[in-house]
């Protein structure tokens, strides 16, 4: 009986490797794929096999065009049990759409769309069961020109989500989860991050237990397909939106 494995896009650095940590804790092993966090990829994986998991690196750009099938099929070849793909990487660029170029809004869309939807497809066609999960942004919920290619691109993969929970049902559950801030931007300062928290409707962060709590969930239930968790203390549900862009004291 083959251990079984998720394959976590994004795992070098952030949320992504807490999300590798968590499948790490429940007891998968973890294919962990970055692109430029080779190092934080290779710690991590270091990390993880100390605690008696298989942990193997995969990179991969996905801003240039890749072969999905063969990526899938070298992490199924070191990780037979492959059943769980998590879609976390991400490409987040603001612009709007009179200031975003051909190739600002098609690498977006790469990074954000077409690899989470290849991937999904071969996961479909060589494993054949399991779950993907897409991580999304409760942005979704808004129409925020500022961010127009990456946010068209993660509300894509939103209705990609509800879209494949029907063609993958009942052997593969997809679903997404659409964090709100939890662990913002380096170049986010206090004042910026406080100004958010005011406008979400719980009045606090999301912490890193209530996304993994999330993904528990999601992971462990199912009854659930084409659903989207939004973990984002009721932000989405604020019709107002807060960002960067129309932060008042942004000169
Ligand atoms: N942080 C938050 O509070 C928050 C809020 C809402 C939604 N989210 C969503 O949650 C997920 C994780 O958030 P995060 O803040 O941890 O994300 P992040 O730091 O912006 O990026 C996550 C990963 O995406 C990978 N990536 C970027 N461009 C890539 C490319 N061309 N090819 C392959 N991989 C690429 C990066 O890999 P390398 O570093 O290896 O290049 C990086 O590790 C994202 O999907 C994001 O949209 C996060």
């Amino acid at each position: 009986m083959n251990s079984p494995a998720a394959l976590i896009t994004g795992a070098g650095t952030r949320l992504g490797s807490l999300f590798a940590r968590h499948m790490a804790a429940l007891g998968y092993d973890v294919a962990i794929h970055c692109n430029s966090s080779q190092d934080g990829a290779k710690q991590l994986a270091r990390e993880l096999q100390s605690t008696g998991r298989q942990c193997e690196v995969f990179s991969m750009d996905f801003s240039e065009a890749f072969d999905a099938d063969e990526f899938i099929l070298q992490v199924q070849a070191r990780f037979p049990g492959l059943e769980c793909i998590i879609n976390n990487a991400s490409a987040y660029e603001a612009a709007p759409t009179a200031g975003t170029s051909r190739e600002l809004l098609e690498a977006q869309f790469r990074v954000n769309l077409v690899a989470p939807f290849l991937l999904a497809g071969s996961f479909k066609r060589y494993c054949g069961q399991g779950q993907v999960i897409n991580i999304l942004d409760n942005k979704i919920a808004y129409h925020q020109y500022q961010y127009a290619a990456y946010l068209l691109s993660k509300k894509s993969l939103a209705d990609f989500t509800k879209m494949a929970a029907l063609e993958f049902a009942p052997e593969i559950r997809v679903n997404g989860i659409a964090p709100g801030v939890t662990l913002p931007g380096e170049t986010r300062g206090n004042a910026y991050v406080d100004w958010r928290i005011a406008g979400i409707p719980l009045g606090k962060k999301g912490s890193d237990e209530q996304l993994t709590n999330s993904l528990s969930y999601l992971l462990q239930n199912d009854f659930l397909t084409g659903q989207i968790l939004y973990v984002d203390g009721g932000e989405s549900v604020n019709q107002v939106g807060r960002n960067h862009e129309n932060y008042p004291d942004s000169a």
